[in-house]
């Protein structure tokens, strides 16, 4: 990476400003449910509290208009105190008088964490006069906060022109991981997409297919595909206006492209229906009915996948290969999971969906690495500048 990190910088006795995500899914009372961008984030934060710097984190929670008590950060303080066996103060805002009092009377080591940046509509827009009350705070940027590193907003572009701003320990880490990958990867090199829309990966598919031996495609997204090889998939998932787009990648990907042979159909959507009043069949592609729905990818497009996953040395994984929230329709994702966890390529899950599986299916532990960003990953893999690494200094 060529961009300075913390290691490059002094901090001790410095107030640092310290971009996180700590976007986490919360249940209706406010636990926690999963907590790794949290955990992901300790790296830095201990640095710089046993390096006798001023801590103050600064992050976003879900996408609120204006100031809603249901996105405050309360609860993530107190679970980040928890972790690290230290009072990590909420300060009720971001900006403001209370603010600078608050940071004032830190000392050395000391943490603490500002209120839902985006309880200020100014965050989104980039506002430099917004940017430039966060920046006032401190005399250091760090941006560890990849899973966002992809918008431009002012706590993760802004400040950055108005103090000298550096990458935290997971930003390093995932540029590291995803950038080798892409850049110089073991080969074979396949890449696995899943998920439901065509529309949203369009970009990661002509830029994966410059750069990979074998791309996979299965979830919700296949049935586009198919039907772009003329066959009749029923009521499944259908891209309409990307149909062009799947024609266009088959006709010149060839053996590259990779889709499933067979599928497992359901008689009704479980989320629409629930899962119990769904029937389930299992048939090739070419023998999906007019009003049955694919949910999952088959038991032999499984081995056809894992086949590949065993011949790779570098694997990235980013969608689900079905509806895996329905335990009928999880095994294709779960096998897909395993397969990875048993292989011994370099295993690179993106974040989102995908890395919720690996989780909730138990194979984390098995993965080389779990991305924390699920947007920011994907427009990584499709090359597009972040415009919160652009932002940092150069080394
Ligand atoms: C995410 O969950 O992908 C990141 O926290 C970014 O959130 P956003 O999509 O609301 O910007």
């Amino acid at each position: 990476m060529n961009k300075k990190t913390l290691k490059d910088i002094d901090v001790e006795g410095k107030r640092v400003l310290v971009r996180v995500d700590l976007n986490v899914p919360q249940d209706e009372n406010g636990a926690i449910t999963d907590d790794n961008r949290i955990t992901a984030a300790l790296p830095t934060i201990n640095y710089l509290r046993e390096h006798g710097a001023r801590t103050i984190l600064v992050s976003h929670l879900g996408r609120p208009k204006g100031v809603t008590p249901k996105y405050t950060l309360a609860h993530v303080a107190a679970h980040l105190s928890r972790l690290i066996d230290q009072d990590v103060p909420l300060i009720p805002d971001c900006i403001g008088p209370e603010v600078k009092s608050a940071v004032d009377a830190m000392t050395n080591g000391d943490i603490l964490l500002l209120e839902n940046v985006r309880f200020h509509p100014e965050e989104e827009k980039n506002d430099p006069e917004f940017a430039a009350q966060l920046a006032s705070l401190a005399e250091l940027y760090v941006n560890d906060a990849f899973g966002t590193a992809h918008r431009a907003h002012a706590s993760t572009e802004g400040v950055a022109k108005l103090i000298p701003g550096v990458a935290g320990f997971l930003m390093e880490m995932e540029l590291d991981y995803l950038g080798s990958a892409l850049d110089i990867p073991k080969r074979p090199f396949v890449a696995i997409l899943g998920g439901a829309k065509v529309k949203d990966k369009i970009g990661v598919i002509q830029a994966l297919l410059t750069k990979v031996d074998t791309l996979i495609i299965g979830g919700g997204m296949a049935y586009t595909f198919l039907k772009a090889q003329g066959l009749e998939i029923g009521k499944s998932l259908l891209d309409e206006a990307n149909l062009d787009f799947c024609r266009d990648v088959l006709a010149t990907a060839g053996d590259k492209l990779q889709l499933p042979v067979d599928v497992v159909i359901t008689s009704g959507n479980p989320f629409d229906i629930g899962e119990a009043a769904c029937e389930t069949r299992t048939v090739k592609v070419n023998d999906i009915p007019s009003d049955w729905e694919g949910a999952d990818i088959g038991p032999e497009t499984i081995s056809k996948f894992s086949a590949i996953i065993a011949n790779s040395a570098t694997v990235v994984w980013n969608g689900p290969m079905g509806i895996f929230e329905f335990s009928k329709f999880a095994e294709g994702t779960r096998a897909v999971a395993e397969a990875l966890s048993l292989s011994s390529a370099i295993t690179i899950v993106g974040g989102g969906d995908s890395a919720a599986a690996v989780q909730q299916l138990g194979y984390a532990d098995k993965m080389t690495h779990i991305s924390t960003g699920g947007g920011a990953s994907l427009e990584f893999l499709e090359g597009k500048p972040l415009p919160g690494v652009v932002a940092l200094q150069n080394k």
